[in-house]
This record gives C-alpha cells, sequence and structure tokens, in this order.
C-alpha cells in the first residue's frame, strides 16, 4: 500500500512526546474487560516490536522489562491491591508480595516513547510513506466506499489524539457523530540521577517513578480536565514533588531537571475508540487514554489485519473500565 501520514504538528509531538512510557497492564486494570486483555496482549508484543522497529529504522529504543513495585500506606490500601491483583492473575498478570504493603509486578516494563517515535519515523520513510507536518485534516469525506478529502484513498485512519473528534467526518454526505475526544491533562517532571537509582518502575497511586536507562529519571502525574490549557501550573509541580519524594526519598533534595504537561487522550463515554466506522471507509484509532504507548504495537497490528483482510464492524469497543 503507499502510505501519507498528516499531522497538525510534528509526528508524534503531543501525548507520544509527553508520556512517560510505564508499560504497566499491572497498574492499569483492576477488571476482567477486552481492553485489558488488549492492554497484556499488547505488553506481550512489545519485545518483538521493538526488535522489528530497530532492525527497520537502525535507531536505537530504550526498552527494558524492569517490573514495577506498587506501594500501599493503609491496610484498606493493601487489601485493594491485593484484591485487584487476584483479578489481575485470570488476565495472565503476574504479581508476587514483597513484604506487606507492596506488590512487584514482573512483566510492567519501561519504553522510551521519543525513541519509538523517532524509529517510527525513520522506518516509515524508509518504506516509502509519506510524512506530511504541519498539515492538518481540516475534514475527512468518503463518498461511495472511498475517501475524497483530505486526497483519494482507498481508506484513512483517524488517529489524532485528543484532538480526533474535532475533525468533522462525513460519509455519503452524512455528517458522522463521532465519540467525543477529551484531553485529561498530566503534568511530569524530571530529574537527572545515576543510572539504576530508581530501580523498578514505582508506584503508589496516582504517583509514579520511571527511570530511563541513561538515569534520567520522570515522575507523575495528574489528572486534569482543564481544555488544551499549555501552561505548567508550579503549584501542580511542586505536589507532584512532594508525592515523589514520598515514593523516592532523595528526590526531596534532588533539583528538578524539567517539568511539563500533555493531553492523555480520553473519550466523553471511557471508551477506546479502535475499528472500522460502521461499514465506511474510515477507521479509528482513539481514546486509549493513560495506554496509548502500550497499545501501540497492538492497535497497529489489528487494525492492519482488520483493513487487509477488509472485515467489517468494530474491533474493540472495550471500555476503559
Ligand atoms: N500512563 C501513565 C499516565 O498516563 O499518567
Amino acid at each position: 500500500m503507499s502510505v501519507a501520514v498528516y499531522d497538525a504538528g510534528t509526528i508524534g509531538g503531543e501525548s507520544s512526546w509527553a508520556g512517560a512510557g510505564m508499560l504497566a497492564p499491572g497498574g492499569e486494570t483492576d477488571s476482567v474487560s477486552e481492553f485489558a486483555r488488549s492492554l497484556v496482549a499488547s505488553n506481550a508484543l512489545y519485545p518483538s516490536f521493538v526488535e522489528e522497529l530497530t532492525a527497520e529504522s537502525g535507531a536505537p529504543i530504550d526498552f527494558r522489562r524492569c517490573g514495577a513495585l506498587e506501594f500501599t500506606d493503609t491496610e484498606e490500601e493493601w487489601r485493594s491491591l491485593v484484591a485487584r491483583a487476584e483479578i489481575q492473575r485470570q488476565l495472565g498478570i503476574r504479581s508476587e508480595i514483597r513484604r506487606p504493603g507492596e506488590l512487584f509486578y514482573p512483566d510492567d516494563a519501561v519504553v522510551d516513547p521519543r525513541d519509538v517515535v523517532r524509529a517510527l519515523r525513520i522506518a516509515c520513510q524508509r518504506l516509502g510513506v509519506e510524512i506530511r507536518e504541519g498539515e492538518p485534516v481540516w475534514a475527512l469525506r468518503a463518498e461511495r466506499g472511498a475517501i475524497l478529502d483530505p486526497r483519494p484513498a482507498a481508506f484513512a485512519i483517524l488517529a489524532a489524539g485528543a484532538w480526533s473528534s474535532s475533525i468533522p467526518v462525513s460519509v455519503d454526505g452524512e455528517a458522522q457523530q463521532l465519540v467525543r475526544s477529551v484531553p485529561v491533562r498530566g503534568h511530569l517532571v524530571s530529574y537527572d540521577l545515576e543510572k539504576d537509582a530508581a530501580g523498578p518502575v514505582l508506584r503508589k497511586g496516582a504517583t509514579y517513578i520511571v527511570q530511563r536507562s541513561n538515569g534520567l529519571t520522570i515522575g507523575g502525574s495528574t489528572h486534569e480536565h482543564v481544555g488544551f490549557d499549555r501552561s505548567v501550573n508550579p503549584v501542580i509541580v511542586a505536589d507532584i514533588e512532594r508525592r515523589l519524594a514520598r515514593l523516592l526519598p532523595r528526590l526531596a533534595s534532588t533539583p528538578r531537571a524539567s517539568a511539563w504537561l500533555g493531553f492523555r487522550p480520553f473519550t466523553e463515554n471511557g471508551e477506546a475508540q479502535t475499528g472500522r466506522l460502521r461499514s465506511s471507509p474510515v477507521y479509528l484509532a482513539y481514546g486509549h487514554y493513560r495506554n496509548g504507548i502500550l497499545l501501540a504495537p497492538w492497535i497497529g497490528k489489528t487494525l492492519a489485519e482488520v483493513i487487509a483482510s477488509s472485515q467489517t464492524g468494530s474491533i474493540s469497543p472495550a471500555a476503559y473500565r
């Protein structure tokens, strides 16, 4: 197939650039659902995804199956974490009690999403994909089984993250009601530490610490419904730093290297949109919220299979919760 990628900004320049890269079915699932199964499936695909992408691009990707340690403070939090781990076992998510209050997830991992995007870009260019940056798609129009706008094509995939539903889609002259995409802002901070200082991913509730192989240590986060406000809020940053220092006490005396934010692509009904828009030539890949980086190989593989075999219907109308 010949493929063109349109991006209003730069490829992977929004949430893929901002994300910490925690690949954590263990931290993201508390029920047995299709969505949860796709997280586990994508985590299993990651090593071969990284290997293939590195081979195709020649670009290194920082990927470590370092596991994650999850902490609790109270007896009640601990009981609920152990109960969650029981449910997760039905999905094949392994965990082990390190000591009361601490659960270890050996299969959770970390990837640098900026490495993934860089490698994807090179691999795509080598395969002849036309990359059109700084070119917003103002409308997606399909007529009689093919795409007409923004250019004639057999099909199109709408994957514009938190902006997805702001692109009007019409099929045979009828405006389509897409599930509304909603940005959920998250702040992150980083510190320069020596390699291996943080060990596995550290988590407690909404607070987490992830370390890159070069020592860069990233901590987050927040869940803010504030639209697309890009101003980094120093009060929020200070609160995250306090939470991080409780997880890794040496951070209390380590100067912060930087702070930034990103817009998680959530949806108004909490359902990830992955699959075909009715029987049209429009496919959807948005609303993966906290798990877009983790789900990338699964979404790519599954959508490619569905498109290649021209099946109809949605492939995973799965709710986030
Ligand atoms: N995946 C972690 C987050 O969205 O904060």
